[in-house]
């Protein structure tokens, strides 16, 4: 949009009415944290109405994968607005787009995951899996196994279920979340494990234990799915331990429970590789994805369904009829049409592998400068996503008084300096999750600007 309003004026009808998602209402009100307007961006930098530029080491919420301004997208996403802005998916009808992006998706998805549902969002797409869990379970006549279990830590979304499959307080606190059908078990968390002794194949196998004892208790026939990212994201941008998702794996086989991998960050190169769980060997019978899929250009999510499911499916509409299940928006040819241009752009510039080359860069430089930090107690991260996470003693591995919001003021003192990282949100953690194409220089910069930052505040 062109300036043709104030920054003063847009300030105050900010305050005075955009809710903001995810932010602390009383502050915002009482003016006592900044608004920020953005205005445009390009490569990996966002520039606001103040005319300040921030490298984006978050990708905005680690989802412009392919970078800020490509024209391929916007022009495809303009041609099918010209073309056709709307029609809806319902009772067999697509468009090129939609059509062509589950073709695409089909061929980078693992082997035996062949069909799309399309949403607008990661949480809907978490939604409708949930809902295509149950319904498969009451197909098969087994309407008694339907508890979903997903992991202290684990982030899927906001909405009423998947707000219960994230394992995060802060998302439960006073909005009478989780559910009683989600229950959570161990995170595969090593750096906090709570037996220090334990090498990582042990805290897999305890993790894999742990989940064996939580199904048994529960009753197996009542337990219906297991949910998990590769990487665990919002949680703390944290990597599986070696070995975790075999053990976890053989559990769920032993006891007919479902895999759903939510690939909303992983899917689509984050890792280096096209999906997560190729990255892991995970063998999914649904997979999440939104994000990545578009690069933020347009909301678009997904559901692939694994054809062991799918025929199951299928067996169900034929004994009830249509499947009571649709977004007015599913498979919106707009975001279908820049679901193709992003992963052609993907393929085109070669980007997965370059999130895979400059990622492990990003990482080894990162641990080089704060590696030996006495506040910084781990720094982890696979492909192009990196954390640091904060300790008041690294030798005892005493963390961080939550209250002093260390992370949050590093992260406040690394935007003075002109790079973007995010606090996550439990723990002092310091998140990066950049575009693809980010350069190494550009990584230089992330990581001199994290130690200044760090240097600074502690
Ligand atoms: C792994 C994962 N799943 C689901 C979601 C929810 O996606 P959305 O915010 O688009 O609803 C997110 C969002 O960050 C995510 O990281």
């Amino acid at each position: 949009m062109t300036n043709t309003l104030t920054n003063d004026q847009l300030t105050q009808w900010d305050h005075d009415h955009f809710f903001h998602p995810s932010t602390h209402l009383a502050q915002f009100a009482r003016r006592e944290m900044g608004n920020r307007i953005i205005q445009g961006a390009k490569g990996v930098h966002i520039t606001d109405r103040e005319g300040r530029s921030s490298l984006d080491a978050f990708a905005g919420l680690y989802c412009v994968n392919v970078g800020y301004g490509r024209t391929e997208i916007a022009d495809a996403i303009a041609a099918q607005a010209q073309d056709l802005a709307y029609y809806h998916s319902y009772v067999g009808h697509g468009t090129e787009a939609s059509i062509t992006l589950s073709k695409m998706i089909a061929d980078r998805a693992p082997d035996g995951l062949n069909h799309v549902y399309y949403g607008m969002s990661g949480s809907d797409a978490n939604e409708t899996n949930i809902k295509l869990v149950w319904y498969y379970n009451n197909i098969l006549g087994r309407p008694q196994k339907k508890k979903i279990i997903s992991r202290w830590r684990g982030y899927h979304g906001s909405g009423l279920v998947t707000g219960s499959l994230t394992g995060l307080e802060l998302f439960h606190k006073k909005f009478d979340l989780p559910l009683s059908q989600v229950i959570h078990t161990e995170a595969p968390y090593y750096y906090r494990r709570a037996d220090r002794d334990m090498d990582e194949a042990a805290f897999s196998a305890d993790c894999a234990a742990k989940l064996e004892a939580l199904i048994k208790a529960e009753g197996p026939d009542t337990i219906a799915a297991f949910i998990g990212e590769p990487v665990l994201g919002t949680g703390g941008i944290v990597p599986p331990p070696a070995g975790y998702w075999e053990a976890i794996q053989a559990v769920l086989k032993k006891y007919d429970i479902l895999l759903i991998a939510d690939e909303v960050v992983t899917g689509f190169g984050r890792l280096g590789t096209m999906m997560g769980s190729d990255h892991y060997g995970l063998k999914p019978d649904l997979i999440t994805i939104a994000k990545g899929l578009t690069s933020a250009y347009a909301p678009l999510s997904g559901s692939i369904v694994s054809d062991k499911m799918w025929e199951v499916l299928e067996r169900g509409t034929d004994e009830f009829g249509p499947i009571g299940h649709g977004w007015t928006y599913s498979a919106h040819p707009i975001c279908a049409a820049a679901g193709v241009a992003n992963l052609k752009l993907l393929d085109d510039q070669q980007l997965v592998s370059n999130a895979g080359e400059v990622g492990a860069y990003l990482n080894k430089a990162m641990t080089e400068a704060l590696g030996d930090h006495p506040n910084v107690g781990e720094i982890r991260g696979e492909g192009m996503l990196c954390a640091v996470e904060l300790v008041k003693d690294r030798d005892d591995r005493v963390f961080l008084d939550a209250a002093d919001k260390t992370a949050p003021r590093i992260v406040a003192a690394m935007l003075e300096r002109g790079v973007i990282a995010r606090a996550m949100p439990q723990g002092d953690i310091i998140g990066f999750a950049p575009p693809f194409c980010l350069t190494r220089d550009q990584a230089d910069e992330v990581v001199a600007v994290t130690k200044a930052a760090v240097d600074a505040v502690l």
